[in-house]
């Protein structure tokens, strides 16, 4: 029935079971199974690249993302971050991806297909399923910011409002 699904992947536990639904659905339709996730990140402005090269920074930022602080700056709330190179957003996206494969493998998965997205999460895998023909999105109904009391998050809100193929939502 489906022949490409994609699933959502950021690394929370209704992604987790997302990941599983997916790959049960892919290994029945034998179709392919795309774990994508979206470093959620800003191009940076002419600006700011110029002030950059004047004060000689290391590697050319790609992106401007946040990122949480390690140790005791741990403050629960992200820090702005510069300088994020392709390889850096590679090692950013991992444990999201990693979940997602160690779900799908579970069920018995093999071919995977991963991929790392950077911009508005919800922006980025709508243009993804639309470029790659996808034929079915698989996402949690919560993720990683579960606050609040609303039954969607606002990417998976996003991903039911405006999808061209059909949304499925795991609690
Ligand atoms: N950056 C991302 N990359 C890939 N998939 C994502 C990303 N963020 C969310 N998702 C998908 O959307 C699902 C719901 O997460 P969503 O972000 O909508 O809710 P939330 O984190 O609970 O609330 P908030 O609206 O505060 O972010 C996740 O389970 C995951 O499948
Ligand atoms: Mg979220």
């Amino acid at each position: 029935m489906f022949e490409k699904i994609l699933v959502a992947a950021d690394g929370s536990e209704p992604a987790r079971r997302a990941a599983e639904a997916a790959a049960e659905l892919a290994h029945r339709c034998g179709a392919e199974l795309h774990a994508v996730h979206v470093v959620h990140a800003v191009k940076p402005s002419e600006e700011f690249l110029r002030f950059a090269e004047i004060e000689h920074i290391g590697p050319k930022p790609e992106f401007l993302t946040l990122v949480m602080p390690p140790g005791p700056e741990r403050t629960g709330r992200p820090f702005p971050a510069v300088a994020v190179t392709r390889a850096m957003m590679e090692a950013m996206a991992e444990p999201a991806l990693r979940a997602a494969r160690d779900a799908a493998r579970a069920k018995g998965i093999t071919k995977l297909k991963e991929d790392v997205l950077s911009g508005d999460p919800a922006a980025a895998l709508l243009a993804y399923a639309q470029s790659q023909g996808v034929d079915l999105i698989v996402a949690g109904r919560r993720g990683l910011g579960a606050l609040g009391s609303l039954a969607l998050g606002s990417v998976t809100l996003k991903l039911c409002h405006h999808a061209q193929c059909p949304v499925l939502t795991v609690p």
